[in-house]
Protein backbone atom coordinates (compact mmCIF):
# COMPACT_ATOMS: atom_id res chain seq x y z
CA UNK A 1 0.00 0.00 0.00
CA UNK A 2 1.03 3.66 -1.05
CA UNK A 3 1.70 6.06 1.91
CA UNK A 4 2.05 9.47 1.60
CA UNK A 5 4.52 11.36 4.49
CA UNK A 6 7.55 13.00 5.32
CA UNK A 7 11.22 11.49 5.23
CA UNK A 8 13.66 12.60 8.00
CA UNK A 9 17.09 14.69 7.09
CA UNK A 10 18.78 11.74 7.03
CA UNK A 11 17.08 9.79 4.09
CA UNK A 12 18.88 12.93 1.72
CA UNK A 13 20.16 10.70 -0.47
CA UNK A 14 16.81 8.63 -1.00
CA UNK A 15 15.20 12.18 -1.99
CA UNK A 16 18.48 12.76 -3.92
CA UNK A 17 17.64 9.67 -5.79
CA UNK A 18 14.29 10.14 -6.99
CA UNK A 19 14.84 13.61 -7.93
CA UNK A 20 17.47 12.85 -10.18
CA UNK A 21 15.95 10.02 -11.92
CA UNK A 22 12.76 12.43 -12.42
CA UNK A 23 15.04 15.07 -13.85
CA UNK A 24 16.54 11.97 -16.42
CA UNK A 25 13.23 10.35 -17.37
CA UNK A 26 11.03 13.34 -17.77
CA UNK A 27 13.38 16.43 -18.70
CA UNK A 28 11.27 18.47 -19.68
CA UNK A 29 8.53 18.15 -17.36
CA UNK A 30 11.21 20.54 -14.69
CA UNK A 31 12.95 23.69 -15.14
CA UNK A 32 16.27 21.65 -13.59
CA UNK A 33 18.60 18.99 -15.14
CA UNK A 34 20.54 15.98 -13.51
CA UNK A 35 23.76 17.82 -14.18
CA UNK A 36 22.93 20.92 -12.41
CA UNK A 37 21.71 19.17 -9.74
CA UNK A 38 23.82 15.83 -9.54
CA UNK A 39 26.71 18.17 -8.03
CA UNK A 40 24.23 19.92 -4.79
CA UNK A 41 26.01 19.62 -1.49
CA UNK A 42 24.62 16.82 0.77
CA UNK A 43 23.43 20.55 2.90
CA UNK A 44 21.31 21.24 -0.09
CA UNK A 45 19.08 17.85 -0.15
CA UNK A 46 19.10 17.95 3.33
CA UNK A 47 17.59 21.51 3.39
CA UNK A 48 15.43 20.89 0.37
CA UNK A 49 14.15 17.15 1.70
CA UNK A 50 12.09 19.53 4.26
CA UNK A 51 9.90 21.33 1.38
CA UNK A 52 8.89 17.50 0.22
CA UNK A 53 6.20 14.96 0.67
CA UNK A 54 6.76 11.25 -0.61
CA UNK A 55 4.65 8.59 -1.66
CA UNK A 56 6.25 5.45 -0.03
CA UNK A 57 6.02 1.86 -1.21
CA UNK A 58 7.18 -0.28 1.43
CA UNK A 59 8.99 3.03 2.90
CA UNK A 60 10.76 3.37 -0.57
CA UNK A 61 9.88 6.40 -2.55
CA UNK A 62 8.11 6.29 -5.31
CA UNK A 63 6.73 9.81 -5.79
CA UNK A 64 7.04 13.19 -4.57
CA UNK A 65 6.00 16.84 -4.92
CA UNK A 66 7.46 19.95 -2.69
CA UNK A 67 5.64 23.05 -1.62
CA UNK A 68 7.15 26.15 -0.61
CA UNK A 69 5.92 29.18 1.39
CA UNK A 70 7.57 32.54 0.19
CA UNK A 71 9.25 34.62 1.77
CA UNK A 72 9.29 38.00 1.36
CA UNK A 73 6.50 39.91 3.23
CA UNK A 74 4.46 41.23 0.08
CA UNK A 75 4.50 37.53 -1.22
CA UNK A 76 3.75 35.56 2.30
CA UNK A 77 0.76 34.77 1.15
CA UNK A 78 1.39 32.98 -1.87
CA UNK A 79 2.43 28.99 -1.73
CA UNK A 80 4.54 27.39 -4.44
CA UNK A 81 4.32 23.62 -6.09
CA UNK A 82 6.98 22.29 -7.67
CA UNK A 83 8.93 18.98 -8.22
CA UNK A 84 5.72 16.70 -8.97
CA UNK A 85 6.53 13.35 -9.97
CA UNK A 86 5.26 9.61 -9.99
CA UNK A 87 7.50 6.88 -10.98
CA UNK A 88 6.13 5.47 -14.13
CA UNK A 89 5.24 2.54 -13.07
CA UNK A 90 3.12 3.79 -10.35
CA UNK A 91 1.11 6.62 -12.36
CA UNK A 92 -2.26 6.29 -13.06
CA UNK A 93 -3.57 4.93 -9.97
CA UNK A 94 -4.28 7.98 -8.01
CA UNK A 95 -1.02 8.52 -6.36
CA UNK A 96 -0.20 11.62 -8.04
CA UNK A 97 -3.52 13.31 -6.43
CA UNK A 98 -3.21 12.18 -3.48
CA UNK A 99 0.20 13.63 -3.26
CA UNK A 100 -1.32 16.89 -4.62
CA UNK A 101 -4.24 16.82 -2.34
CA UNK A 102 -1.58 15.98 0.77
CA UNK A 103 0.19 19.28 -0.32
CA UNK A 104 -2.87 20.89 -0.52
CA UNK A 105 -4.59 20.39 3.48
CA UNK A 106 -0.91 21.05 4.56
CA UNK A 107 -0.29 24.35 2.73
CA UNK A 108 -4.33 25.08 4.25
CA UNK A 109 -2.93 25.06 7.82
CA UNK A 110 -1.18 28.10 7.14
CA UNK A 111 -3.47 30.31 7.56
CA UNK A 112 -2.04 33.29 6.16
CA UNK A 113 -1.88 31.89 2.71
CA UNK A 114 -4.94 32.55 0.21
CA UNK A 115 -3.11 31.44 -3.15
CA UNK A 116 -1.16 28.05 -4.64
CA UNK A 117 0.85 28.94 -7.82
CA UNK A 118 3.11 26.31 -10.42
CA UNK A 119 4.05 25.94 -13.56
CA UNK A 120 3.57 23.35 -15.93
CA UNK A 121 4.44 22.59 -19.75
CA UNK A 122 1.69 22.37 -21.78
CA UNK A 123 2.30 18.82 -23.66
CA UNK A 124 2.64 17.29 -20.00
CA UNK A 125 -1.45 16.59 -19.92
CA UNK A 126 -1.47 14.00 -17.13
CA UNK A 127 -0.28 17.13 -14.84
CA UNK A 128 -2.63 19.53 -15.83
CA UNK A 129 -5.68 16.74 -15.29
CA UNK A 130 -4.29 16.54 -11.96
CA UNK A 131 -3.58 20.24 -11.42
CA UNK A 132 -7.36 21.55 -12.79
CA UNK A 133 -8.94 18.02 -10.61
CA UNK A 134 -7.54 19.69 -7.75
CA UNK A 135 -9.06 22.92 -8.45
CA UNK A 136 -5.84 24.99 -10.46
CA UNK A 137 -7.21 27.28 -13.32
CA UNK A 138 -4.73 28.37 -16.01
CA UNK A 139 -3.62 32.06 -16.11
CA UNK A 140 -1.34 32.63 -18.35
CA UNK A 141 1.51 30.64 -21.02
CA UNK A 142 4.80 31.85 -22.12
CA UNK A 143 5.46 30.15 -25.38
CA UNK A 144 9.43 29.09 -26.27
CA UNK A 145 10.01 29.04 -22.42
CA UNK A 146 12.06 26.41 -21.80
CA UNK A 147 14.39 24.45 -23.98
CA UNK A 148 15.85 20.78 -23.77
CA UNK A 149 18.32 19.89 -26.28
CA UNK A 150 16.77 21.67 -29.56
CA UNK A 151 13.13 21.38 -28.23
CA UNK A 152 11.32 24.35 -27.46
CA UNK A 153 8.08 24.15 -25.07
CA UNK A 154 5.28 26.43 -23.76
CA UNK A 155 5.08 27.00 -19.88
CA UNK A 156 1.45 26.99 -18.47
CA UNK A 157 1.04 29.19 -15.37
CA UNK A 158 -1.68 27.69 -13.13
CA UNK A 159 -3.28 28.90 -9.22
CA UNK A 160 -5.88 27.93 -6.79
CA UNK A 161 -7.24 30.33 -4.45
CA UNK A 162 -7.67 28.97 -1.34
CA UNK A 163 -11.24 28.66 -0.13
CA UNK A 164 -12.42 28.58 -3.60
CA UNK A 165 -14.91 26.03 -4.64
CA UNK A 166 -14.86 26.64 -8.36
CA UNK A 167 -12.79 23.80 -10.36
CA UNK A 168 -11.81 25.78 -13.26
CA UNK A 169 -12.61 28.17 -16.11
CA UNK A 170 -11.88 28.89 -19.88
CA UNK A 171 -8.46 30.17 -20.99
CA UNK A 172 -10.72 33.77 -22.66
CA UNK A 173 -13.71 35.12 -21.56
CA UNK A 174 -16.68 33.07 -23.77
CA UNK A 175 -18.03 35.02 -26.91
CA UNK A 176 -21.91 35.18 -26.54
CA UNK A 177 -23.54 34.74 -29.90
CA UNK A 178 -25.68 37.65 -30.93
CA UNK A 179 -28.62 37.22 -32.88
CA UNK A 180 -30.18 38.51 -36.29
C1 LIG B 1 1.86 14.21 -13.22
C2 LIG B 1 2.06 12.92 -12.43
C3 LIG B 1 2.85 13.24 -11.16
C4 LIG B 1 0.69 12.35 -12.06
O1 LIG B 1 0.88 11.22 -11.25
P1 LIG B 1 -0.21 10.01 -11.23
O2 LIG B 1 0.10 9.20 -10.04
O3 LIG B 1 -0.26 9.34 -12.53
O4 LIG B 1 -1.55 10.86 -10.99
P2 LIG B 1 -3.03 10.29 -10.87
O5 LIG B 1 -3.03 8.81 -11.01
O6 LIG B 1 -3.62 10.86 -9.65
O7 LIG B 1 -3.77 10.96 -12.11
C5 LIG B 1 -3.27 10.80 -13.43
C6 LIG B 1 -4.28 11.17 -14.43
O8 LIG B 1 -3.78 10.83 -15.76
C7 LIG B 1 -4.63 9.85 -16.35
N1 LIG B 1 -3.92 8.73 -16.97
C8 LIG B 1 -4.45 7.89 -17.82
N2 LIG B 1 -3.57 6.98 -18.21
C9 LIG B 1 -2.45 7.23 -17.59
C10 LIG B 1 -1.18 6.63 -17.57
N3 LIG B 1 -0.87 5.56 -18.29
N4 LIG B 1 -0.23 7.18 -16.81
C11 LIG B 1 -0.50 8.26 -16.08
N5 LIG B 1 -1.69 8.87 -16.05
C12 LIG B 1 -2.67 8.37 -16.79
C13 LIG B 1 -5.45 9.27 -15.23
O9 LIG B 1 -6.69 8.92 -15.79
C14 LIG B 1 -5.54 10.36 -14.20
O10 LIG B 1 -6.66 11.18 -14.40
P3 LIG B 1 -8.08 10.77 -13.71
O11 LIG B 1 -7.88 10.81 -12.24
O12 LIG B 1 -9.01 11.81 -14.20
O13 LIG B 1 -8.41 9.41 -14.19
C15 LIG B 1 2.83 11.86 -13.27
O14 LIG B 1 2.12 11.67 -14.49
C16 LIG B 1 4.25 12.25 -13.60
O15 LIG B 1 5.15 12.05 -12.80
N6 LIG B 1 4.48 12.84 -14.80
C17 LIG B 1 5.80 13.24 -15.24
C18 LIG B 1 6.33 14.42 -14.47
C19 LIG B 1 5.43 15.64 -14.60
O16 LIG B 1 4.82 15.91 -15.61
N7 LIG B 1 5.39 16.41 -13.49
C20 LIG B 1 4.65 17.64 -13.43
C21 LIG B 1 5.61 18.77 -13.44
S1 LIG B 1 4.77 20.35 -13.38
Amino acid sequence: MIEIGELPADRWKDYKNLRLEALEKEPMAFGSSPEEESELAEETWRKRIMDVLFALDDDEPVGMVAYVFEKSVKFKHVAGIYGFYVRAGYRGQGVGSRLLEEALRRIRMNKAIIKVKLAVISEQREAIGVYEKAGFVVTGRSEKDLKVGKRLYTRMFMEKMLGQTRKSRPLAPAVRAIGP
